[in-house]
């Protein structure tokens, strides 16, 4: 099974073989791929888009500790105390601000006592970054478009002391990828976010938009910097 390096890094000292899992935020898979190779005894992996979904299908045909669930997050159909292991890795980043607080109740509620949560997310990073500045031309297209960021980059403090609000414990905060490899096709596929922004707003506000992306991505190309964190915490029995 590949699983990538960092999922495997936030994993390592998690103890996750035979016990019920959830991956908030599927993707394409990747923290999946990890819980199902460290010996999850089943697998929910949460997503709201359905071509997500699909695609995770795919790639563990057969898997049949694999359960796709098509649903928002904040709003889970299942019990309270039924999950003994919860990811989100590089999920937060991806939120519209509003969603970070019911959702972190939400994973909250259907964790066990003694439950392990793991958040792996993306420093912010600082002002000059060329990255930053293509996030922030998304962000503004976003804010247009439909009155929300795309991206929010939270410090590890922040997502701690949010999950400590539902009786998280801290167990240990470490790095999993130093510098982040951000590579062409990271770029090239922000730049397509801001052209579907732009896509809905007046041609002389959205083109503008789309210039200035294009104009960071290919002046970037790509580039290795800021940190992805792994954050692990304990509810308590
Ligand atoms: C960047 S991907 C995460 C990567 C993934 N964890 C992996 O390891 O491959 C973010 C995922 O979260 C999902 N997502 C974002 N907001 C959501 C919400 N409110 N409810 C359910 N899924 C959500 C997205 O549709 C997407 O599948």
């Amino acid at each position: 099974m590949n699983v990538p390096d960092s999922v495997s890094a936030a994993l390592a000292d998690r103890d996750v073989a035979g016990r019920v899992c959830l991956e908030a935020g599927a993707g394409v898979g990747n923290a999946t791929a990890g819980l199902l190779s460290a010996g999850a005894e089943h697998v929910y992996a949460v997503t709201d888009r359905a071509d997500h979904a699909d695609g995770v299908r795919e790639r563990f045909p057969d898997e049949d500790r694999l359960e796709l669930i098509e649903a928002d997050l904040r709003e889970l159909a299942l019990p309270d105390d039924s999950v003994d292991v919860i990811t989100a890795h590089a999920l937060f980043n991806v939120l519209p601000n509003d969603a970070a607080a019911p959702i972190a109740a939400e994973l909250s509620r259907v964790a066990a006592p003694g439950a392990t949560l793991v958040v792996d997310d993306y420093d912010p990073m600082p002002p000059d970054s060329p990255v930053r500045q293509l996030f922030a031309v998304e962000n503004a297209a976003a804010e247009l478009a439909n009155a929300r960021a795309a991206l929010t980059f939270y410090p590890d403090d922040g997502l701690r002391r949010l999950f400590g609000g539902h009786g998280w414990e801290h167990d240990r905060t470490t790095s999993i990828l130093e510098p982040v490899p951000w590579s062409e096709g990271h770029l090239t596929a922000h730049t397509a976010e801001v052209r579907g922004y732009a896509g809905s707003l007046p041609d002389p506000i959205g083109k503008p938009l789309v210039n200035e992306a294009e104009r960071l991505a290919k002046a970037t190309k790509r580039s290795d910097e800021g940190r992805m964190y792994s954050v692990a915490m304990t509810l308590p029995e």
